[in-house]
């Protein structure tokens, strides 16, 4: 609400409306940046918000039809409830994040964090590599792990097998891949799928620091052979 002065009498308007309708009198009561500006905060933080929630509301309305469906198809309450369960608390929070209009505004990570469930990791909060090198664990799970890694010039990733497949990215400098008895010079901005079981090692043969991201997929074990290199 915003305030007005009257016979020297400062006093709110008692008028509830949206407040980027006078933007002179709420938000440039605190802050001094244009109208412009603070008009276009708000909307472009309602319209990221929105496109994630017209998102969620597609899962939604799928997750209500296939219920539908599963209970048509002649599925026992025991085994739809759990399902169901599902489908009420993403209603909730739909609801939470839907008809609480300003949280779109006033707290849009929340809201996005409600909406998408996603998480924003950010590095300096990943776990370092439990070896004696410059790497992060970007992301694990029990299917995939993303690693960072910096080699210095001169350093070395001594020879080891995994007994998963591996995707190599170089991101910056060069390096050599020991794969199997092959060295194989990799450039910048090149993509290596090493298979499981394979013997590889990664010596920084550059000038530069060697940053190279590792993911290793879990789920793909036990396959050996060939390596696959693409450049992009
Ligand atoms: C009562 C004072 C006050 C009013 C009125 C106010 N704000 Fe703020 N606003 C703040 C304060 C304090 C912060 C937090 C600043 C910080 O954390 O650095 C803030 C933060 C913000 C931010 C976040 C800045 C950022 O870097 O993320 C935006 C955007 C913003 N306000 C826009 C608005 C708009 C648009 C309005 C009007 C609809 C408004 N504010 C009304 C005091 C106010």
């Amino acid at each position: 609400m915003t305030y007005i002065t009257e016979g020297g009498q400062k006093f709110t308007r008692h008028k509830i409306a949206s407040p980027v309708g006078n933007i002179a009198g709420t938000c440039q009561v605190c802050h001094r940046e244009s109208e412009e500006i603070l008009r276009n905060n708000v909307y472009d933080r309602q319209r990221k918000v929105k496109e994630i929630r017209e998102l969620a509301e597609i899962e939604l309305v799928k997750a209500h039809v296939e219920a539908k469906a599963a209970c048509d198809a002649g599925a026992l309450a025991q085994e739809m409830d759990p399902f169901l369960q599902h489908v009420r608390n993403a209603q909730w929070y739909w609801d939470y994040a839907a008809a609480s209009h300003g949280s779109a505004f006033r707290f849009p990570v929340e809201v996005s964090r409600i909406m998408a469930d996603f998480r924003i990791i950010p590095f300096e909060e990943t776990p370092k590599v439990p070896f004696n090198f410059d790497g992060r664990i970007l992301f694990k799970s029990d299917k995939f792990e993303v690693v960072h890694l910096v080699l210095k010039p001169g350093e070395y990733l001594d020879p080891h097998i995994q007994p998963m497949d591996v995707v190599f990215f170089v991101m910056e400098g060069k390096g050599s891949l020991l794969i199997g008895k092959e060295v194989v010079e990799i450039p910048e901005n090149t993509t290596i799928h090493v298979k499981s079981g394979i013997l590889r090692a990664w010596p920084n043969t550059g000038k530069r620091p060697l940053r190279i991201l590792v993911s290793k997929l879990f789920y793909i074990t036990g396959s050996s052979g060939m390596m696959i290199q693409a450049t992009i």
